[in-house]
């Protein structure tokens, strides 16, 4: 086994000041020392240096192992968490590989996912573990990007970071019903019977409850969930503090910011032009629609909306952290979700990258 920082690559590409640099050390690369070495094995072997490791680094990537197919990917991430979960409550389309892998999201390659801890709206019930594999590498683009969310909240404008400590937040999500026709609400991916696996209201308001959401039905069975919660959260192991919310993600405003980020970072006028006319819908639902109708947005706990300035700062803190390492096919990265944020860069081409979560 060799252990490597990931180091600086190729001086004239644009995501130059992004690439992992040794000093943050994120993410840990270990490599194979042979060829066609099976990574469960592996890891039974090595199980706890390895542990030791995530927690120090927040996020490992295991490159140059025989990881072929979906089984392989779930039997090294099950050495490594043995309470793999399959009920997936999140935001992203997926489709299931094998029994506790899916793909990472079916949303359009064009479509930025910003940095999150995977399902931080449920808090103490958001997975522990995270991991993902990379099947097929894109051409272009299709990064998984990496950000120490320990070092986020160290490197807060102190009015920002004490606004989210003393208020909290409150995040909004809402779903129209299965009879419901397709929304042409660019912000809506599923409906709820789609999220539950279930069109039983009673059965999705105890599933909801157990999540820890607030649950209000509005006309047409649109279900809007509500999960309120501390901005920050100590790590359940090592107590260091981190942030963890999806302020980030689902303000309204931080989308169409986050486009605009990945255009200038791609040098895409496709993605500029799309980044623009995201803005417009974005700032026109904003302007005419309360919180409480939008389809999903956060606000601080008490119900006031957080500045947009304070939510732009935050996803600036947040790229100040992130480093953005392409994927060889057959990458597997095991992240500690207490700890370290992942997103996708847009890409073209193929591209199957899988997940699996504990
Ligand atoms: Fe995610």
């Amino acid at each position: 086994m060799h252990k490597t920082q990931a180091t600086e690559q190729a001086s004239g590409d644009p995501l130059a000041g992004h690439l992992p640099q040794p000093e943050l050390g994120l993410p840990l690369v270990i490599t194979a020392n042979a060829p066609d070495m099976a990574l469960a094995p592996w890891l039974e072997v090595h199980r706890k240096e390895v542990m030791a490791a995530r927690r120090q680094h927040g996020a490992l990537c295991f490159r140059g192992f025989a990881v072929d197919e979906a089984q392989a990917f779930e039997d090294a991430a099950r050495v490594i968490a043995p309470d793999l979960q399959c009920e997936y409550l999140g935001q992203s389309p997926r489709r299931k590989l094998s029994n506790y892998v899916f793909t990472s999201t079916e949303l359009p390659p064009h479509y930025p996912i910003p940095q999150h801890a995977e399902m931080s709206f449920y808090y103490d019930r958001a997975p522990h573990s995270l991991f993902f594999w990379c099947a097929t590498a894109s051409r272009f683009g299709g990064a998984t990007p990496l950000t120490d969310l320990r070092r986020v909240v160290q490197a807060l404008d102190p009015e920002v970071r004490q606004a989210f400590e003393q208020r909290g937040v409150r995040h909004i999500r809402a779903y129209e019903g299965p009879r419901a026709k397709r929304s042409w609400d660019v912000f809506q991916f599923k409906r709820w019977h789609e999220v539950y696996g279930t069109e039983d209201k009673s059965e999705v308001e105890r599933i909801a409850a157990e999540a820890g959401d607030e649950v209000v039905w509005g006309p047409n069975d649109r279900l809007t969930l509500y999960s309120t919660h501390p901005a920050f959260r100590h790590h359940p192991e090592t107590g260091e503090l981190a942030w963890f919310n999806h302020s980030q993600v689902m303000h309204l405003t931080a989308t169409p910011h986050e486009l605009f980020r990945q255009a200038r970072l791609l040098k895409s006028p496709r993605l500029l032009a799309a980044a623009t006319a995201l803005k417009a819908i974005a700032t026109a639902k904003h302007r005419l629609f309360p919180a409480e109708k939008q389809s999903y947005h956060v606000t601080f706990a008490d119900g006031g909306e957080i500045p947009a300035r304070m939510i732009r700062h935050v996803c600036d803190v947040i790229w100040d952290h992130t480093v953005v390492m392409p994927w060889q096919r057959g990458d597997v990265l095991a992240i500690d979700n207490a700890s370290v944020a992942h997103g996708r860069m847009p890409f073209r081409g193929e591209r199957l990258v899988a997940v699996a979560w504990a």
